[in-house]
C-alpha cells in the first residue's frame, strides 16, 4: 500500500518535491535584548497545499517556491560529504553531571541557540547547567545538537508537529533552511532515504557545501527569500 505521508523528495539540482501536504510556515528566530537566539516564534502559515516544490537553489524569483530558475542557471546540487553519515557516528559526545550532549558540526545551521547563556558546551558541563543546555540544545534546528538522558542512553528530542517551516533570522538580516519537523522523511531522487530525524534542516540558498543539509552558508551569502522581518 503507497505510503501517502508527509514527504520531502531533494530532486537532483532541482527543487524540494513535497508531498502528502505537510503544514508550511514561517519560524523566526526570536532574540532577547542581549541579541541571542532564545526562542522561536511562530510566523506566517502559508497556504495548505498537497503537492509543492520549494527552491533550494537560492534563484527562484518566487520564494519559497520553484520557478524553474534553477535550470536557467545550471544549478549544481552535489550531495556533501556528511550527507551520508550517521548522525552518531559524526558526533562528539560530553557528559555532564545531569545530561550527555551529542554534536555533530557539519549540521550547523547557525540558529545559535548553542551561544546563550555561556553556551551550551560549558552549561553542559556545570553544576546546575543541565535544564539549560539540554533546552539550547533542543532548539538547534538542524539536529546537531542533542541532549541526553545520562542514565537511560534516552535522546531527549523536543516534540515538534510534522510540518515544514520556512526559518528566518531577523538579526542576522537573512532567511535560513527549510527546517523539516517531526521526522518527515527526506528521500533522495531515486526514493533512498536519508537518515530519519526528528529535526533535519535542509539547504535552501544553494551555497551549503553539505547539500542537502544546510552548512549556515546561508549567512555568509546574504540570503533572503523575502521575508526577512516578522
Ligand atoms: S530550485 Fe527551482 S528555482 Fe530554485
Amino acid at each position: 500500500m503507497a505510503d501517502d505521508g508527509p514527504r520531502v523528495e531533494v530532486t537532483r539540482n532541482g527543487p524540494y518535491r513535497v508531498t502528502g501536504g505537510p503544514p508550511l510556515s514561517r519560524q523566526v528566530i526570536g532574540t532577547d535584548e542581549r541579541g541571542q537566539s532564545v526562542e522561536w516564534i511562530e510566523g506566517e502559515r502559508l497556504p495548505d497545499m498537497d503537492t509543492y516544490e520549494l527552491c533550494r537553489c537560492g534563484r527562484s524569483g518566487h520564494k519559497p517556491y520553484c520557478d524553474g530558475s534553477h535550470e536557467r542557471v545550471g544549478f549544481q546540487a552535489e550531495e556533501g560529504p556528511a550527507a551520508r553519515v550517521p548522525y552518531l557516528q559524526m558526533a562528539q559526545e560530553q557528559d555532564g553531571p545531569e545530561y550527555t550532549l551529542t554534536d555533530a558540526e557539519p549540521l550547523c545551521a547557525f540558529a545559535r541557540f548553542c551561544d546563550a547563556d555561556g553556551q551550551v558546551w560549558n552549561l553542559i558541563e556545570k553544576p546546575g547547567g543541565g535544564e539549560r543546555a539540554k533546552q539550547e540544545a533542543q532548539h538547534c534546528p538542524g539536529g546537531r545538537l542533542v541532549p541526553w538522558k545520562l542514565d537511560e542512553r534516552r535522546a531527549l528530542e523536543p516534540e515538534l508537529p510534522l510540518s515544514l517551516g520556512l526559518i528566518e533570522d531577523p538579526a542576522q538580516g537573512v532567511s535560513g533552511p527549510l527546517w523539516v519537523r517531526g521526522g518527515i522523511p527526506v528521500v533522495d531522487d531515486a526514493g533512498e532515504p536519508y537518515e530519519g530525524r526528528n529535526r533535519m534542516a535542509l539547504c535552501r540558498c544553494g551555497a551549503s557545501k553539505n547539500k542537502p543539509f544546510c552548512d549556515g552558508s546561508h549567512a555568509a551569502v546574504g540570503f533572503d527569500d523575502g521575508a526577512v522581518t516578522t
